[in-house]
């Protein structure tokens, strides 16, 4: 179905037919994208669940706003991962079961003898406490013995947590102090709890057990929140390569495109590799297209991890890093040539254009399955291999990917600060608001009059209330600070700023030079405070009636 008249790859094509190509790749582009969308209407049961199409009725809609014209025009304002999907957070929870009893020890019970912050009483009352206060916002999971603070009644005690709106498995720490008081029973009492990451004394992490340290690979680099552990696995011994499979795809025109072109695409590898039992190489290099980036200009050099979970994707999909397979490839390689060992050189399949597709290669017994994304825009477009029938066979594993734990640490101290107890409202401006033709309304319903008229209507006065936005002037919210205690991520710089915990990870994890957090840092820091808010107040739908992707599609 794809072949009609779409053989696509002319390089041999003089000058003079650049223009033509470029006619023809519109429309193969059309035809493309009406044939995605045939196909996907009928391959509705197959789609996995997908950020982008929530559900089928929006199926066709959506499609057509991503695909326009071959630019991937997401609604960007919003960034929902994996993370973000599942629909119920998971439930079989080790949680620990606060222990109250056994409390009233005999320590306790003289009032006058110093508090002694490790006995059992000081960690039954502030777990008491915690239960108490944020028993609707986050789930405890485990307490470290708490230490003394920085007085003699003064206790700190760290912990780990689950925010109960996160429906990843992972982790968070707090540690607050906490200032206790003996009661008549032999027990205590807290009588003033401090903010979030109060609790110096006990912030100091367990040191992390060192497995045996192997000479042959250095520590990359030393990881600072004991919890990631996003290293770069390695394969080992020759047998354990020569026995792998693997399915890699040579750098196509995805490279320097939209986060969400580049997610499409790698999720259509990953699919494939899933769907070949392969495992897949994978770039951890990104080039950060201009529309993030403060020079507006395109940055390579930008690692996957500075966005997503690394260590989430090595656990829920077999991939390898692009380097070091092709380094142990050509070492293997150049010994077999030196042995004339049985095993021979590594079989490799190159495959040189999408349209041989992933259920052709089924079969395949070769290691190595190459393909090469060879020719112009579109045809050298990753996600091509994904398209036509192939959709049917290949379902994106959006489940692997997660935002990196380190951005997920700045949400989490920012709800955290606010005691996981605001309520947020999501303001989309920026172009959409300029584009008067495709979003007739948008400007006025966001602007500052409108936006204190309505949001009194679904927010009770004084709340702490998040805003989620792309508009760039900071003041433009501050007719609501007279009804809201009004919160910006701006509000939040010393969290990525040179002083924090992001700043040395990034630092570290970037070979030592400062990273810069970007504009899809920023979105995605923000997507994630709005989902934990008690109260959710959206653009479309809550203070517009335009359409989210423009006029006429709602
Ligand atoms: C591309 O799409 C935009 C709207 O998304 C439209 O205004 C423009 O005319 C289209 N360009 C082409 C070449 O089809
Ligand atoms: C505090 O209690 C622990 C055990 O509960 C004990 O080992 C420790 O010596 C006590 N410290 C002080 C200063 O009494
Ligand atoms: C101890 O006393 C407090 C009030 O002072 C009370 O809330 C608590 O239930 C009592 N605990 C026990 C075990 O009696
Ligand atoms: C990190 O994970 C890898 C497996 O992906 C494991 O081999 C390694 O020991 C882990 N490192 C630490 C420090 O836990
Ligand atoms: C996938 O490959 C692994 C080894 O690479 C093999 O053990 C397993 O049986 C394969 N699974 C399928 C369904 O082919
Ligand atoms: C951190 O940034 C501040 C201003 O942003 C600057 O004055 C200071 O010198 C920086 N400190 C370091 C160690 O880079
Ligand atoms: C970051 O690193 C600097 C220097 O290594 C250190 O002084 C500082 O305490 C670190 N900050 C955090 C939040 O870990
Ligand atoms: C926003 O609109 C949705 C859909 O109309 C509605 O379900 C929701 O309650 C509204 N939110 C608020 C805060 O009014």
């Amino acid at each position: 179905m794809t072949d009609v008249g779409c053989s696509g790859s002319s390089p041999e094509l003089p000058a003079a037919g650049q223009h033509l190509v470029k006619v023809i790749g519109n429309l193969c582009f059309t035809f493309f994208v009406l044939s995605v969308l045939v196909f996907s209407v009928i391959a509705v049961t197959y789609q996995p669940p997908d950020p982008w199409f929530q559900s089928p009725k929006s199926l066709t809609k959506s499609l057509s706003a991503i695909i326009p014209n071959g630019t991937f025009a997401t609604d960007d304002s919003l960034l929902p991962t994996g993370e973000d999907l599942a629909a119920s957070p998971p439930s079989a929870f080790p949680a620990v079961l606060p222990d109250y009893s056994g409390g009233g020890t005999a320590a306790a019970c003289d009032p006058s003898a110093p508090l002694n912050c490790s006995d059992r009483a000081v960690l039954a009352a502030i777990q008491r406490f915690n239960s108490k206060i944020f028993r609707r916002s986050i789930v405890f999971l485990s307490y470290d013995t708490p230490v003394p603070g920085s007085k003699p009644d003064e206790c700190d005690a760290a912990w780990r947590f689950r925010n109960r709106r996160e429906k990843s498995w992972r982790r968070y720490r707090d540690y607050r102090r906490f200032r206790l008081a003996p009661t008549d029973n032999c027990t205590f009492e807290v009588v003033k709890a401090g903010k979030f990451h109060s609790g110096i004394s006990a912030a100091r992490r367990p040191p992390r057990p060192r497995p045996g340290s192997g000479a042959a690979s250095p520590p990359a680099f030393q990881i600072q929140d004991a919890e990631i552990n996003d290293t770069i696995p390695t394969v080992g011994s020759e047998s354990q390569f020569r026995n792998g499979r693997y399915l890699y795809y040579t750098r196509g025109g995805d490279y320097c495109k939209g986060m969400n072109h580049y997610l499409w695409s790698f999720l259509c590898g990953l699919g494939e590799a899933k769907f070949l039992n392969r495992t897949f190489v994978m770039d951890l290099n990104i080039c950060l297209a201009g529309s993030y980036t403060s020079t507006g200009k395109d940055e390579e050099g930008k690692d996957f991890r500075f966005y997503f979970d690394f260590e989430h994707l090595k656990e829920s999909a077999s991939v390898i890093e692009e380097a070091e397979f092709l380094r142990d490839w050509r070492r293997w390689n150049r010994a077999a040539g030196r042995s004339r060992k049985p095993g021979g050189k590594i079989s490799v399949r190159k495959v040189p254009t999408y349209k041989i597709t992933p259920m052709q290669l089924k079969k395949e017994k070769s290691a190595v399955i190459w393909r090469q994304f060879d020719g112009h825009e579109p045809e050298n477009y990753w996600y091509r291999v994904c398209e036509g029938k192939a959709a049917k066979y290949i379902q994106r594993p959006w489940q692997a990917i997660w935002k990196s734990k380190r951005l997920m640490n700045i949400v989490s101290e920012i709800a955290g600060k606010m005691d996981w107890d605001y309520d947020a409202v999501h303001v989309v401006r920026g172009e959409k608001a300029m584009k008067k033709e495709r979003w007739p309304n948008l400007d006025r319903d966001t602007s500052p009059d409108a936006l204190e008229e309505k949001l009194s209507k679904m927010v009770q006065p004084w709340r702490n209330l998040y805003i989620a936005t792309n508009e760039v002037f900071y003041n433009y919210f501050d007719k609501l600070r007279s009804h809201y205690k009004v919160h910006l991520l701006e509000d939040y710089m010393e969290m990525w700023g040179n002083r924090s915990e992001w700043y040395n990870e990034t630092t570290m994890l970037n070979g030592g030079r400062p990273l810069e957090f970007d504009g899809y840092m920023r979105v995605a820091v923000d997507t994630e405070v709005l989902y934990r808010a008690k109260l959710r107040v959206e653009t479309f739908n809550n203070l517009t009636r335009d359409c989210k992707d423009g006029i006429n599609t709602c």
